[in-house]
């Protein structure tokens, strides 16, 4: 199979295994509520997924992201500190424009290609992952992902229809759509939601109120605008100009509108009436379309009226509309209501906003965002969801992290910051490529794998030592046991006798 080639290629194919390892600080006084489990991460996703790892490994059941599509016009910068002398000369440059800049189809194959593996491995086996772009990268963009997903695990490249106007975009055409591709971790476990479909006649039914009690003074409550995309504000006006009533109340009409049953029609005299669908047949489920459904999914419009509605004013370029990513991730995550999704380009945080919207179905699903830039992460990322579970009292909050220091100090040392339940569970991920249990782990005993059971020995009183004290504390049986401690002062023959493996603190560590 042809495979994609570039400059830089062989420097970042495996720089996702040089990135250092870092551990992650809670900010108690930015987060909302308590051990919500749904986490902010303010920092570069290529070291917030790493730090990720230890707890999250083949954990996610859905990934959302919207990268920079490289037009041109994000300002974005490459910096990752690749070890390599053409890399070096690109650093902390902003990425320049088709035909100014040569390297840019590089350089955002260099910054996707580690992200994208690290998110593999954080992919539930049954996980997919879900991916905005446009036309600027998208070829090479299914190029890599075949590479680091396989072909085979190809599900979709759905195209979503993300402008209404007519504007030209080029000489020749007005381009209205952007796409999102979607690749399984494993094809043969993804389950889909399906289409639904009603086979049978359509009619419909006026919303204004008609014959008596049909004057906006019979029932004030029931007049107030009902919002086209088309049309803006729509009152119930009367024929004959004065003001009417509807039918039907504000959240019931709002029901109608998010499943697509809500048309408009310009009478002749220039009133818009509103009409609700009425759909009479036998319902069928068929497989979900590759052309998302505009009345579901909504337009880029959409989510900048949104946001705008949130903070009052305009505090974010092009959010993708909430609608669009919470049918994007109930594809996968419908009927699992406990999963996990994740979001490693959040910007203004819809991402987040979309699984709690989704979770008004009962469901306790999590969400993982990171954003990269510091005022984005605390104001908009943030500060939207704060504002979100606020006003719709939701009972989950969030926790708001930073990434810290990185696991070696520059001595080689462990950082004297790092928990007993942080080192735990970077031992236990490093020496199984499982996450650690903590309803299993007790006092120094982290976990068990495959008749191999781990111990650590880490901020105790008396020092970190491996004494044969401690030989009272493991488990009596023959089970191998592997035990990390900065010193052992246990003779060989103890040692075999009672199948431990000793090692020692910092230096058979893994590097991970
Ligand atoms: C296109 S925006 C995402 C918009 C988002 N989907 C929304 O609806 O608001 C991309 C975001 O990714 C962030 N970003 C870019 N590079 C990043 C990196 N290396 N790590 C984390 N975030 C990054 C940018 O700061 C920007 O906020």
């Amino acid at each position: 199979m042809p495979t994609l080639n570039w400059i830089g290629k062989e420097a970042v194919v495996n720089h996702d295994k040089e990135v250092p390892f870092k551990l992650l600080r809670k900010v108690k006084s930015a987060s909302v509520g308590d051990n919500s489990q749904n986490l902010i991460i303010h920092g570069d996703n290529l070291e917030a997924l790493k730090a990720l790892m230890p707890y999250y490994y083949g954990k996610i059941k859905c990934i959302y992201i919207d990268p920079p599509y490289n037009t041109g016009n994000e300002k974005w910068i490459y910096n990752d500190k690749v070890n390599s002398p053409k890399i070096k000369q690109w650093l902390g440059k902003v990425v320049g424009r088709e035909s100014e800049d040569l390297t840019r189809h590089d350089k955002w194959l260099c910054m996707m290609y580690p992200r994208l593996k690290l998110l593999r491995d954080l992919l539930a086996e049954d996980g997919v992952i879900l991916a905005s772009i446009d036309d600027n990268e998208l070829s090479n963009f299914i190029q890599i992902l075949n590479d680091i997903f396989l072909k085979r695990n190809y599900i979709e490249t759905f195209i979503w229809k993300s402008r209404l106007g007519k504007g030209a975009t080029s000489q020749t055409t007005a381009k209205l759509h952007e796409y999102i591709v979607a690749y399984a971790k494993d094809i043969n476990l993804v389950k889909f939601k399906t289409d639904k479909r009603i086979r049978g006649k359509e009619s419909k039914e006026r919303l204004r109120q008609w014959g008596q009690g049909d004057k906006r003074e019979d029932r004030p409550t029931m007049y107030f605008p009902i919002f086209s995309k088309e049309y803006g504000e729509v009152f119930p006006i009367r024929p004959d100009g004065s003001d009417g009533r509807w039918r039907m109340s504000k959240i019931r009409i709002k029901e109608l509108l998010d499943q697509g049953l809500i048309t408009f029609e310009k009478q002749k005299d220039g009133r818009i009436e509103v009409y609700r669908k009425i759909l009479s047949g036998s319902e069928t489920n068929t497989a979900y379309s590759s052309i998302l459904d505009t009345e579901i999914v909504k337009t880029t419009a959409h989510g900048s009226i949104e946001l705008k509605d949130i903070f009052g004013k305009q505090v974010f370029d092009y959010p993708k509309p909430s609608a669009l990513i919470k049918e994007l991730i109930s594809l996968n995550t419908l009927n699992d209501q406990n999963a996990i999704i994740l979001d490693s380009f959040a910007g203004s945080g819809t991402t987040g906003h979309a699984v709690l919207e989704l979770n008004k179905d009962g469901g306790n699903r999590k969400f993982i965002m990171v954003e990269l830039e510091d005022k984005v992460a605390k104001k908009i990322t943030a500060g939207r969801i704060r504002k979100v579970v606020k006003k719709h009292k939701y009972k989950a909050g969030f926790e708001y992290c930073e990434l810290d220091k990185t696991l070696f100090d520059e001595n080689g040392h462990i950082e004297s910051s790092c928990d007993f339940k942080e080192f735990a569970s970077y031992i236990y991920f490093t020496e199984t490529q499982r996450n650690l249990d903590f309803k299993k782990a007790k006092d120094n005993f982290i976990g068990e794998l495959s008749g191999t059971e781990y111990y650590l020995i880490y901020k105790e009183k008396n020092k970190n030592d491996l004494r044969k004290s401690f030989l009272k504390r493991i488990k009596k049986n023959n089970n191998k046991k592997v035990i990390y401690a900065d010193r052992c002062l246990i003779d060989d023959m103890t040692l075999s006798k009672f199948n431990i493996v000793f090692k020692q603190i910092p230096y058979e560590v893994k590097v991970y």
